[in-house]
């Protein structure tokens, strides 16, 4: 047998003749002597067609014990089929069998099964179309993510993930066995971004963050992936449109490259289309008031906004808001002031549209040391401990802004997933951390 083999996209770009190919058995039947299977590889599917007189003897005797999920090798002469996927299909010369999978394969019916058993399953779930389509969303969504941060002159920067202290409050944090010590799991790279700033000025990074979150939401995992970016010199308007432009960049490099999957995923890629910058903005206050009009929600001023209130605010627009200026009593230490409305923070949140929750967390940074350290004393929290921190701060410090985006947030949002379990290979929740 030859060595060249190609992908499922690259026979059907070629439409007809000699093919080779190898993958696993996505579906199997056979019919009047003949064995019928769809190939499945990284690209796509392909039906290909055994016959007893077109391959050798005992190839044929293989091909007919073929299950679901086996892996093999097959090559033959590709010919126009409109009834197959792709509009061809292969009739074997060769066949050889790689590895007869055990049968039955354990999620034979998966339109069927519940989603708890299709996450236990996880480990042989990540063969499914649906698993496969989010996760190629997912690798463009990554790289856009890159080319965004690189086209505007920002390093990729690699933050610690053990860490001495809480960047977004202490009730979430991971506690670790550090030695003889303890370490906890960081929550945000932001801290040291902002150390890395003075140095390379416009960084950015896309790594593991953890939460204890103990709420058993359909947006929260333990264990997400954050893209930040921390910028000196940047001011609180800049920091907003800078998130909107991002979050457009995204988009239009998965409506370009995974138009395919996000149909197959239920997703209307027109729609997605229509998404612009700029954004509706509107600030905390304008929401509370916003949501008294329009859903008679009575909420007092200082409060958090809860899911159902950013869904209930949500339900009015079909692109993301950006919600700015939150009460500063309720925010992270290193939110500042708004000289203008001293009783808010320079902070925002960005919402997405259809009950998909914040995506981005973003805010000018404080530079008043004796501030943080009465915010942080006012949170309970060691303001002794952060003491690196505020160093930065006497060192030619400088005004800088920063943002977060929860990267299976977006993902679930483009890929219209009913849980963000499904945007990640192996999802980690509070009830959750196997297979
Ligand atoms: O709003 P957050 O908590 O902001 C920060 O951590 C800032 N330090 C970021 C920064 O300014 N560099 O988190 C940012 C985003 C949220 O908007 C959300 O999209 C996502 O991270 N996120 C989660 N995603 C999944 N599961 C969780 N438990 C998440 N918690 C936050
Ligand atoms: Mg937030």
């Amino acid at each position: 047998m030859a060595d060249k083999f190609m992908t499922v996209r690259e026979a059907l770009a070629q439409g007809k003749g000699k093919v080779q190919l190898r993958g696993w058995a996505h579906r199997v039947r056979t019919f009047n002597d003949k064995v019928f299977v769809v190939l499945r590889d990284q690209t796509g599917l392909l039906q290909c067609v055994i016959k007893p007189d077109a391959v050798k003897e005992a190839a044929f005797k293989d091909a007919s014990k073929i299950s679901q999920e086996s892996s093999f090798i097959i090559s033959g002469e590709l010919k126009k089929d409109d009834r197959a996927p792709g509009g061809a299909e292969l009739q074997a010369t060769v066949f050889e069998m790689v590895q007869r999978a055990e049968a039955p394969f354990p999620i034979a019916k998966a339109e069927s099964e519940s989603p708890e058993f299709l996450l236990d399953q996880r480990h042989l779930w990540l063969r499914s179309r649906r698993m496969i389509a989010i996760l190629k969303v997912r690798d463009t969504v990554l790289s856009a993510i890159r080319d965004f941060f690189r086209k505007d002159g920002y390093y990729e920067w690699s933050p610690p993930i053990f860490t001495p202290v809480a960047c977004e409050g202490a009730t979430t944090l991971f506690e670790v066995k550090y030695f003889d010590d303890i370490a906890y799991l960081t929550q945000s790279w932001q801290l040291y971004a902002e150390a890395g700033i003075f140095g390379m000025e416009k960084i950015f990074t896309i790594s593991p963050c953890f939460r204890a979150e103990k709420s058993r939401t359909s947006r929260h995992l333990a264990e997400f992936w954050m893209a930040e970016a921390e910028t000196a010199w940047q001011d609180f308007p800049a920091l907003q449109k800078q998130t909107e432009e991002f979050i457009c960049f995204i988009i239009k490099q998965v409506v370009e490259k995974n138009s395919e999957e996000l149909k197959e995923l239920g997703q209307d890629v027109e729609k997605l289309k229509k998404i612009k910058a700029p954004f509706t903005r509107m600030t905390y206050t304008e929401v509370l008031k916003f949501l008294k009009d329009k859903e008679k929600m009575d909420i007092k001023w200082g409060k958090d906004l809860r899911t159902v209130e950013e869904d209930a605010l949500m339900k009015h627009f079909t692109s993301p808001v950006i919600v700015t200026n939150y009460p500063k009593e309720i925010m992270a230490f290193y939110k500042p002031v708004d000289p203008k409305d001293p009783k808010t923070a320079l902070c925002m949140d960005m919402l997405a549209p259809e009950g998909y929750g914040e995506i981005i967390g973003g805010s000018q940074r404080d530079l008043d040391i004796k501030a943080m350290e009465k915010a942080l004393k006012d949170a309970g929290e060691h303001a002794d401990h952060y003491d690196w921190y505020f160093a930065t701060r006497k060192y030619g410090s400088i005004p800088h802004a920063g943002f977060g985006m929860g990267v299976e947030r977006i993902i679930a949002w483009l890929c219209k997933l009913e849980n963000i379990k499904d945007a990640i290979p192996f999802p980690r929740t509070m009830l959750r951390k196997t297979p």
